[in-house]
């Protein structure tokens, strides 16, 4: 059995992550450590809460004393660490609360991974830590960290700590950085979530400056079928970029979601800049791919289809977060136990 501390698996990449892997893996005994701030939800994880091998505990990464307690008591040996701010607008409107959770979150349980001697620590990271493109190139491992907003400022601290403490200690780290991600469970902050449901109530489309800042973006299953190939399998010490190879303009994907859901693009609405907005990101995945054999699966036509339908057939969940009730969930399922 491998006892896993998964961090911040009730947020959207780290549910779906859950959801998947303890179908697939019986030798996994996975603790998900989630403060559930706005962005982690109990609902996403629905058909795993009842599994033997999974334990919900509510708690902040920043607690070093509740870490060093699960830790010992579930006798953890691998960390895979989701737990993080991940709005770049919400980071513009108050960076504190990113650099607390993504930097000495992180520093917390590199601290305390290094003191109970983990087997493998995997730092779930970023494209955006590597800054902005012009039209040509793409990120590689070796490009330079050049972040530019606050939320990926801090995410390029946690990674460089990460790197640190392998030089340093030998600890046996690897991180991965994935590009834009879409699929189920998303939080409707986020472009194609919000797209989708501002969509279907005929809500106006927010388009930043002129609508031709660059995404690359992935679908979250594989995305997540590459860090479980990394944690398996990926060399300590190593970054390791994710990506479908799949660039798209903003403006194409807001049309190209209207005209699915065939609403009019008069809903498009062309508003000031995000400040500071990066202009493009693309990921050069050929490393993961030459080394562990991992290659996207689902082309973006067929995965931006399942997850439209995904929101069209769950109004329960979204309506629940308009709503505010989804964040009722825990104590009506966990107080009590
Ligand atoms: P999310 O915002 O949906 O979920 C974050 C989760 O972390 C939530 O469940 C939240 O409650 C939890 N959390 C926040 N602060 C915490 C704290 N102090 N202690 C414990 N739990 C805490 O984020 P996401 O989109 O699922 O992203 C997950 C990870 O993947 C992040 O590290 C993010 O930087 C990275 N990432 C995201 C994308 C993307 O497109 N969404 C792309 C590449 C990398
Ligand atoms: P977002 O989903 O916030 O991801 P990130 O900023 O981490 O890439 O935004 C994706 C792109 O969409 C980004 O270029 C900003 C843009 N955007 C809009 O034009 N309007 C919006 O309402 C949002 C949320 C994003």
């Amino acid at each position: 059995m491998k006892n896993i501390l998964v961090t911040g698996a009730s947020g959207f990449i780290g549910s779906n992550y859950l959801n998947h892997i303890l179908d697939e893996r019986d030798d996994y005994n996975i603790i998900n450590l989630d403060k559930l701030t706005y962005a982690g939800n109990l609902e996403n994880l629905k058909q795993s809460e009842n599994k033997k091998n999974y334990h919900f505990v509510k708690g902040d990464i920043c607690n070093g004393e509740l870490v060093d307690y699960l830790f010992q008591k579930f006798n953890i040996k691998y960390v895979i660490n989701f737990a993080a701010e991940s709005h770049v607008d919400r980071s513009i409107l108050g960076s504190k609360v990113f650099y607390e959770t993504n930097v000495i979150g992180t520093n917390v349980l590199l601290e305390t991974a290094r003191r109970r001697e983990v087997e493998k620590f995997l730092q779930v990271s970023t494209d955006e830590v590597y800054g902005s493109l012009g039209t040509e190139g793409l990120f590689t491992e070796e490009t330079p960290i050049s972040p530019n907003s606050p939320y990926s400022s801090s995410k390029a601290a946690a990674d460089m700590m990460v790197q640190a403490f392998h030089h340093t200690y030998g600890m046996p780290v690897v991180t991965t950085r994935c590009s834009n991600n879409y699929g189920p469970f998303q939080f409707p902050e986020k472009l194609i979530p919000l797209v989708i449901l501002n969509s279907l109530s005929g809500k106006k489309l927010p388009v930043y400056g002129d609508g031709m800042n660059v995404r690359d973006w992935i679908y979250v299953i594989d995305h997540n079928k590459a860090i479980d190939l990394v944690f398996e399998k990926g060399r300590v010490g190593e970054v390791y970029n994710i990506g479908a190879s799949n660039e798209m303009p903003n403006i194409q994907i807001i049309k190209l979601i209207l005209q699915y859901l065939k609403k009019s693009e008069d809903l498009i609405e062309y508003v000031k800049d995000r400040p500071g907005h990066d202009r493009r990101y693309a990921i050069d995945s050929s490393k993961i791919q030459n080394e562990l054999g991992w290659k996207p699966e689902f082309s973006f036509e067929q995965a931006i289809e399942h997850t439209i339908e995904w929101y069209l057939e769950n109004k329960q969940w979204w309506q629940r977060i308009i709503s505010g009730d989804y964040l009722k969930y825990y104590n009506l399922q966990y107080n009590k136990r």
